[in-house]
């Protein structure tokens, strides 16, 4: 078992509107390894979320080499790709998904039902961020921050290898993120997880072990000196 989870090599993408091509990554690498985080920063339109759909296999690359788990992209099929999902990969989306028809505690039993995790284990993960009073409610009948955290405890409940998130704390207020932050890096550490965040919160990106930028379609260690 190799512990490198994402490996990828001068990686580019593109979208076709019409007749218009907009170059989003070019030539953009990356290795991350289990037990690491790492933060990716960039404005807003540089390909973030691009890069996230690329690594959970939502989206192919046009060229350039991509291995999860020690496995070619390109080889893997469409069921492969459903099993990673369900049960290595978890993503947390910009917009949130969790599963409209479910309450918070059913979308929570899904997951942790398909982990083997107990359901006292589930109750322990909503308590811990502060929504336990949410879990007979349905995703539509929760505000923002707290869809966030609800998808983050789905998130643990799976028990991934690789968490990829798209501004995990985008809807909280400072003192919650404040809260959560630990919470997330705690089971990063404890299941040495692999982690790649995408955030805007600077104080988030400093508490992972490495900072990257993306800019002009690739991926540069953060420089704060150049970019502030
Ligand atoms: N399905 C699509 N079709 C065409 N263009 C798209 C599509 N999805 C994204 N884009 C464009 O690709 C570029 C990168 O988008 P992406 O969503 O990856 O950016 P981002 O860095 O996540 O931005 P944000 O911080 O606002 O979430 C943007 O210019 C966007 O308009
Ligand atoms: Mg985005």
């Amino acid at each position: 078992m190799t512990d490198v989870l994402i490996q990828a090599r001068n990686l580019s993408r593109a979208y076709h509107n019409g007749r218009e091509q907009i170059c989003v990554l070019q030539g953009l690498s990356l290795e991350l390894r289990a037990g690491e985080s790492v933060a990716v920063i960039g404005p807003s339109g540089s390909g973030k979320s691009t890069l996230l759909n690329l690594l959970n296999g939502l989206l192919p690359p046009d060229s350039g080499e991509l291995q999860l788990f020690g496995r070619t992209h390109s080889l893997l099929t469409d069921s492969d790709w459903a099993e990673l999902r369900r049960t290595r990969i978890a993503t947390l989306f910009q917009d949130g998904n969790l599963i409209p028809t479910l309450t918070v505690s059913r979308n929570i039993a899904f997951r942790a039902g398909l982990a083997g995790l107990q359901e006292h284990e589930g109750r322990a993960l909503l308590e811990q961020l502060d929504i336990a009073d949410t879990a007979h409610r349905y995703p539509d009948q929760l505000s923002g921050g707290q869809r966030q955290r609800a998808a983050l405890a789905c998130a643990f409940a799976m028990r991934p290898a690789l968490i990829l998130a798209d501004e995990p704390t985008g809807s909280l207020d400072y003192a919650t993120a404040q809260r959560v932050a630990p919470l997330f890096f705690d089971a990063i550490r404890e299941r040495a997880l692999g982690a790649l965040i995408v955030t805007h919160n600077p104080e988030l990106a400093q508490r992972c072990d490495r900072i990257l930028e993306l800019r002009e379609g690739a991926l540069r260690p953060w420089d704060s000196a150049v970019s502030s």
